[in-house]
């Protein structure tokens, strides 16, 4: 951690307006939140308060690096504007002296709002390690105080074998009875994760309350981030474990995430079903939140921690973007995903082509664009002589391109960014296998200045990437192995274009 940093609050906002005041907003996705300056990992506290949505981050305002965990904050109406207030917390107090990790928010009987977060400090002279402490603060929906008898939860409250270092993202919900629980990452001797219970009559006072869930050994070692909600008659359990093992096509993203669905008798989860959140190559840590009108939206953090150091931010004066919201429902067993509607309320110069035969190379006129949706429905022109690839270059001028390419024959979609401008050796592809329609598919792409995120087969799945592409790099162009007929919508989002 810097030393030469002052971590108290009133510097962080001081300098964070300062810095982040001088970003031009070209500079800055068109509608993915990005940090008001420095660096940006999970999402934190996401929550309907008073009238707006409030999403926190965790937040090195000093540096486009990991550091000093702050909390920054931005308000929205419509989960796509954003405001941003100024940071909330900061690494200041002795229990949180290394960091105010991950955490959530939940609305107090008295009308004030609660954050909940992990406290970090360095304990142990040389080999310092970190240790863990659950913390609250309270505020108005802009201003927080910390409180005062924090630590709310420490090693005391942890069953036997459990590693007070690794204790953290405490996510918050409330009972039709009024309690409050939480549910906590912690990790067992043989560095497997546990997902502990914990109820508070009020937010202050908690109590363990015993395992929620926990890690058999299919799900890399520790778990980050819980999220614990109810959906379409079933319960489900959002984890962030680290360090997976790729499984069939499942799971190739290391620290990656995983949707489990089931079961809740009010103690222990029962999973049914298991699969990947995202089949991309950027997400991790999801927040949910239930909006007032009764959705689950999900955002997640639109980064993978291992190409963090490599992806060329360097020049850039932030680093992190957040996803789109995206909202959730089950359907046959499987978690769905839609681009939260809000977003079409966005949308302009609508353009359309139906029954387009691909036969090679094709560019059409008004299909291009960098903040821009896209609804493109294909199938085999000839079901006795079906194509072998069809594949969408977009982010493109002459010399850079990423790709979204399709194989049905194995059922194969894949991103392909190698080409987008990276000068580093780190994951560029990513293949997701979708179900087998005979060459049918819908791909619902959404680009932002510099992600693509594709809502396949109605929100079966989702993959998302980011891309660092120069934002002139604006083409869009479409090749097919055999024929292929495709239907296209397309409409420019924000104005932007
Ligand atoms: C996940 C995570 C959390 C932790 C935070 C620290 O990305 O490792 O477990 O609270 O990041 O920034």
């Amino acid at each position: 951690m810097r030393e030469t940093v002052n971590h108290s609050l009133l510097f962080a906002r001081a300098y964070e307006q300062a810095a982040g005041g001088i970003i031009p907003r070209e500079s800055r996705p068109a509608f993915h939140l990005t940090p008001l300056t420095g660096w940006m990992n999970d999402p934190n506290g996401f929550s309907y308060y008073h009238g707006q949505y409030h999403l926190f981050y965790q937040y090195n305002p000093y540096d486009t690096e990991w550091d000093a965990m702050h909390w920054g904050h931005a308000v929205s109406h419509d989960l796509l504007h954003w405001t941003y207030l100024p940071a909330a917390l900061a690494p200041d107090a002795w229990y949180d002296s290394f960091g105010c990790f991950s955490g959530s928010a939940a609305e107090l009987a008295d009308g004030r709002q609660l954050l909940m977060y992990t406290g970090v400090r360095q304990v142990g002279g040389d080999s310092k390690k970190e240790y863990q402490t659950q913390c609250v603060a309270v505020g108005n929906g802009k201003d927080y105080q910390k409180y005062e008898m924090n630590p709310v939860l420490d090693s005391s409250a942890l069953p036997e074998g459990l590693s007070p270092y690794d204790f953290r993202d405490p996510k918050i919900w409330r009972s039709e009875d009024g309690m409050f629980h939480c549910v906590i990452g912690a990790r067992r001797k043989d560095k497997r994760g546990v997902l502990l219970h914990y109820e508070s009559p009020d937010g202050f006072d908690w109590q363990y309350a015993g395992v929620l869930a926990e890690n058999d050994g299919r799900f890399g070692l520790m778990w980050e981030c819980p999220d614990f909600f109810p959906l379409d008659g079933k319960h489900v359990l959002f984890v962030s474990p680290q360090d997976m093992l790729p499984e069939g096509f499942e799971y190739h993203n290391g620290n990656g995430t995983v949707c489990l669905t089931g079961t809740f008798d009010g103690k222990r989860f029962t999973e049914e079903h298991n699969q990947a959140i995202d089949y991309g190559i950027d997400f991790y840590a999801p927040q949910t939140i239930l909006t007032p009108d009764g959705r689950r939206v999900m955002i997640g953090w639109m980064q993978n921690w291992d190409t963090c150091k490599t992806t060329g931010y360097e020049e850039r004066p932030w680093f992190g973007q957040m996803s789109l919201p995206r909202e959730l429902f089950l359907k046959n067993g499987r978690l769905y995903q839609q681009p939260i509607r809000e977003l079409s309320l966005y949308r302009s110069r609508k353009t359309e082509y139906r029954d387009v035969l691909l036969d090679g190379e094709k560019t059409l006129k008004g299909i291009d664009g960098r903040v821009a949706e896209l609804d493109i429905r294909l199938r085999p022109a000839d079901a006795a002589d079906p194509y072998t690839k069809f594949t969408m270059n977009f982010a493109q001028n002459g010399k850079y391109y990423s790709m979204l390419s399709y194989r049905p024959y194995e059922s194969l979609l894949k991103i392909d960014r190698k080409f987008s401008g990276s000068r580093r050796a780190f994951i560029h592809q990513r293949r997701c296998q979708v179900a087998d329609r005979q060459g049918e598919i819908r791909l619902h792409v959404i680009l932002d200045r510099f992600s693509m995120e594709v809502f396949i087969n109605e929100g079966e799945q989702v993959m998302t990437a980011t891309i660092l592409t120069d934002a002139a790099a604006r083409g869009i162009s479409f090749v097919s192995d055999g024929k292929l007929l495709m239907d296209i919508t397309k409409y420019s989002l924000f104005d932007e274009e």
